[in-house]
């Protein structure tokens, strides 16, 4: 396996099949609020299973937006040659692994004694994307080997500088208390 970096034109395309994942890593934070997942019950550690920052609402509106988000790009732009059909599932599917990653990093983080919005390099800038191309590959394997390790590795970087870069963003917006 050789060391080669990637091209201008696969970054694109790297963000164009990414690309729903951030939006339903951010519409939460507009769309959010409500009843929260964990119906506010503790775990046996007698702290919050996910807290008042997973709600019901933040999660179908990054689902729908983030599948839409998806549906609409594949009207325009080529991912990793699938069909229109396929795209927007795999839309759904990163939508879905980023909601997914996102709860599993605040039950982590209540585990560890962490306060809702406190901060966890892991598991607010990381996990979500994890997840969520988990999930993408569980739907197409074939994507791994097109995407590729030096890819991925790549996506995760950005995907660092990005997520830092919008939630400095929504906290300037006031849509966030805090730049993380
Ligand atoms: N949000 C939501 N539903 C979700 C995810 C997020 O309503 N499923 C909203 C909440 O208002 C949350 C905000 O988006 O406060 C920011 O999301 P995030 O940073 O993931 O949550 P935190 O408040 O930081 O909580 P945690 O410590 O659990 O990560
Ligand atoms: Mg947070």
């Amino acid at each position: 396996m050789g060391l080669n970096a990637p091209s201008l034109q696969s970054i694109f395309q790297m963000l164009v099949f990414i690309f729903p994942a951030y939006v339903a890593n951010s519409a939460p934070v507009v769309f959010g609020g409500g009843l929260p997942i964990d119906f506010r019950k503790n775990f046996f550690d007698k702290k919050r299973i996910f807290g008042d920052g997973k709600t019901f609402r933040g999660f179908a509106f990054g689902l729908l937006l983030g599948t839409i988000t998806g549906g609409v790009l594949a009207s325009f732009f080529d991912v990793y040659g699938l069909a229109f059909g396929e795209k927007t599932i795999l839309a759904f599917m990163l939508s879905f692994g980023t909601l997914v990653g996102d709860a599993f990093g605040s039950f982590i983080k209540r585990r560890q004694g962490l306060k809702r919005g406190e901060r966890s390099f892991l598991a607010d800038q990381l996990l979500f994307l994890v997840f969520a191309l988990s999930f993408a590959f569980a739907y197409k394997p074939a994507l791994l080997a097109q995407l590729t390790w030096e890819g991925i590795a790549v996506l995760l970087v950005i995907t660092l500088f990005l997520h830092k870069f919008f939630n400095e963003v929504a906290h300037s917006l006031q849509l966030k208390k805090v730049p993380w």
